[in-house]
């Protein structure tokens, strides 16, 4: 079958070890079962996998993706939840020391078929695409749990969202609109920042800017280079919810101001397959749809890594069939 894959890794040059080509079927073990993928998103995380950075080289040739839209083998609509835990692991599946996403252990999404445990697939509306659908289970999952249930977001907060441009970023910008938040976010880009507005911003800024007031949560996936001003930007009592770190993980920690000011600084990593499910919910109740920046086939997903990797993106790019 058609798969795009890890040969290689490279810290420098990800894009070096990518290859577009065939790949063996994918095999079904007890508790597992086969989709038939109709559209898969991709994240920043399968350029850190490039890089080395959660996938192993002996776990190479790695089909790369963590997230897909697509049927199963009874002909149901299905979105897949990418967190596998380990098999006696009861309760947050996101809290298994032993878990993984598809694509670090088990062979990812973005081939024409991928086997997943049967209790990870979710039902998926008919209300939503397959490749809206397939934005779901990582970057608006990740958004959904970091404003809901690890920043307890609430109605009439303000909150800041660092890095606007990001499939995550785009996410906490719609979610966080919707749940009735005052929605402030920051990007490099003035295009993106426009873009933002349209999103449901109720105001944008360049980074590091001096702020018209201080905030009660910053959202942030950016790390090194926003971290001081997401701290400054935060009220005596706030909350910072973190989930990535793209520029880096090494910035000043700030620790005076964050004890003197009594934050927290709190850290967030994907969802489990309950918030996904939820997360699918609101979408349709809510008609809240995700940010597709463009629909690519899957035979040129070289062009689409391209694209992710320059940063030219705002919100998500998904590999279709
Ligand atoms: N913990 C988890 O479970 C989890 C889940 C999903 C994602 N993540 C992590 O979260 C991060 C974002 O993921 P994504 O898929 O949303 O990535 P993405 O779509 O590639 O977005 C990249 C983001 O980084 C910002 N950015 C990059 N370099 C920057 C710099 N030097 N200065 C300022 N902003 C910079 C961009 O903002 P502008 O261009 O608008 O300025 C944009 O928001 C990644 O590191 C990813 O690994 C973690």
């Amino acid at each position: 079958m058609l798969a795009v894959f890890a040969k290689s890794l490279s810290s420098h040059d990800p894009l070096s070890g990518l290859e577009v080509g065939e790949r063996p079927e994918p095999s079904v073990t007890d508790g597992w079962t086969t989709i038939e993928v109709r559209a898969a998103s991709l994240n920043h995380h399968d350029l850190w996998s490039l890089r080395g950075v959660g996938l192993r080289e002996d776990a190479l040739p790695m089909i790369l993706g963590c997230d897909a839209a697509g049927v199963d083998e009874k002909g149901n609509e299905v979105v897949v939840h990418s967190v596998v835990p380990s098999e006696d692991w009861r309760g947050d599946e996101t809290l298994d020391p032993k878990r993984s996403i598809l694509s670090e252990r088990h062979m990812g999404t973005f081939a024409e078929r991928v086997t997943v445990p049967r209790r990870n697939l979710v039902p998926k509306p008919r209300e939503l695409s397959f490749a809206e659908a397939a934005c779901l289970p990582t970057a608006w999952l990740t958004a959904y749990r970091m404003l809901f249930t690890r920043a307890c977001l609430q109605p009439g907060a303000t909150v800041l969202v660092q890095g606007a441009g990001g499939g995550v970023a785009t996410a906490l910008i719609v979610l966080a609109r919707a749940a009735g938040a005052r929605v402030w976010a920051t990007s490099r880009s003035e295009d993106k920042r426009e873009r933002a507005l349209g999103l449901g911003a109720d105001a944008v800024f360049e980074p590091g800017a001096r702020l018209p007031e201080r905030v009660d949560v910053v959202a942030e996936t950016v790390g090194a280079a926003t971290w001081e001003h997401s701290l400054k930007a935060l009220k005596p009592g706030g909350t910072l919810v973190i989930s990535g770190a793209t520029s880096g993980d090494a910035p000043p920690a700030s620790l005076t101001r964050i004890f003197f000011l009594q934050l927290s600084v709190i850290g967030s990593t994907m969802g489990t397959r309950e918030e996904l499910d939820r997360l699918v919910r609101l979408c349709v109740e809510r008609d809240v749809r995700p940010v597709i920046e463009s629909e690519v086939p899957l035979a040129d997903a070289r062009e689409a890594f391209a694209t992710l990797a320059a940063g030219d993106v705002f919100g998500k790019l998904v590999l279709t069939r």
